[in-house]
């Protein structure tokens, strides 16, 4: 079967696409937490509709074991450079997030977060991400979040390389 043709509506995200590996190993921050490093596989593709579908799926960096993982979709409104980014993560959150594509870089900020009855504490109340295309013809993923104990501070930093 011939792979969908792209529907001209993703097309400013179209820098994203791809299978993208974390290379360094990405880095994890928070001010509660000691700093870890952590692999991840980013799957961005398309089939023809007018969004993309992503999944990013972290592993420990030495065994390998499944750690975050997290699947949804990135919308664009036609016609302008509006985006909404929807997330169904393993931990039990599902959240929108809504932004802008400016050229290689999207920015884009929690509009709504759900969570199961039995999540963790502390809860995430807010989280903000920044994904652009270096130089290098590498993708960035920066992941900032505010929870009940700590203000918005950096969480996450991974350079992906495609593979
Ligand atoms: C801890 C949220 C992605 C690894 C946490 C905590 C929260 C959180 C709320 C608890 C912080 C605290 O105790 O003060 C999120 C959100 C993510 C995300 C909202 C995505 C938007 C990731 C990813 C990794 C990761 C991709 C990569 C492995 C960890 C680790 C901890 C942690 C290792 C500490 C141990 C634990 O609580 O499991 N995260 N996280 N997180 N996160 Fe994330």
């Amino acid at each position: 079967m011939e792979p969908p043709k792209m529907s001209p509506v993703v097309e400013p995200l179209s820098w994203m696409l791809g299978t993208w590996l974390s290379e360094p190993p990405g880095a994890g921050t928070f001010p509660t937490l000691q700093p870890f490093r952590y692999l991840e596989e980013a799957h961005i593709s398309h089939v023809g509709q007018p969004m993309l579908n992503f999944s990013f799926n972290a592993f420990h960096p030495d065994t390998h074991k499944p750690m975050h993982r997290e699947c949804g979709f990135i919308r664009l409104e036609p016609d302008t450079n509006k985006v909404a980014f929807v997330s169904a993560q393993n931990t039990g959150i599902v959240e929108v997030e809504e932004g802008e594509v400016n050229g290689q870089e999207l920015c884009i900020a929690s509009h709504s977060i759900a969570r199961i009855s039995f999540a963790k504490e502390p809860h995430v109340e807010q989280i903000t991400r920044k994904f652009r295309l270096n130089s290098e013809g590498k993708l960035e993923q920066t992941v900032s979040m505010a929870t009940t104990t700590q203000p918005l501070t950096q969480h996450l930093h991974v350079t992906y390389k495609k593979v």
